[in-house]
């Protein structure tokens, strides 16, 4: 485990206001937490514009029904292979599909495969999740 650091910082009063009244509703206990987390944020960030390796998850949902769709997921999937880990796929209802992809791997192929995934006609809506392997983070 890595040993802390302590540090100050000069902020004026009304940001400092803000942010504590920001943090509270987020339930942090206190600023250490809160300003540990947003340069983490800051991080991974860093991490999805670089060539470092990133985790994360793809979210789509789509109509099944839709000719020949589901083939041409399953191939795009099949193309970036390397960067998935696993799937869910879950039946919302008659139509809808809703499937969950673990990814990891460099960030520019992971955002590819979103690309790809989300120009499809039948595809309703695609998230990319962008967070991280935790290697670099502690
Ligand atoms: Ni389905």
């Amino acid at each position: 485990m890595s040993s802390l650091y302590r540090f100050g910082i000069s902020l004026e009063q009304d940001l400092i206001k803000d942010f504590d009244s920001h943090i509270r509703k987020q339930n942090y206990r206190n600023r250490s937490e809160a300003i540990r987390d947003l340069i983490r944020e800051a991080l991974v960030r860093k991490q999805w514009e670089g060539k470092d390796e990133v985790a994360g998850a793809i979210t789509m949902s789509y109509d099944h029904h839709k000719r020949t769709l589901v083939n041409r997921l399953m191939e795009i999937q099949h193309d970036f292979q390397p960067s998935i880990i696993s799937s869910q796929h879950v039946h919302l209802d008659h139509h809808n599909c809703l499937e969950i992809i673990a990814v990891k791997g460099r960030a520019s192929e992971i955002q590819k495969l979103a690309d790809a995934l989300k120009a499809n006609t039948g595809v309703k809506h695609v998230t990319l999740s962008m967070s991280t392997t935790g290697r670099i983070l502690k």
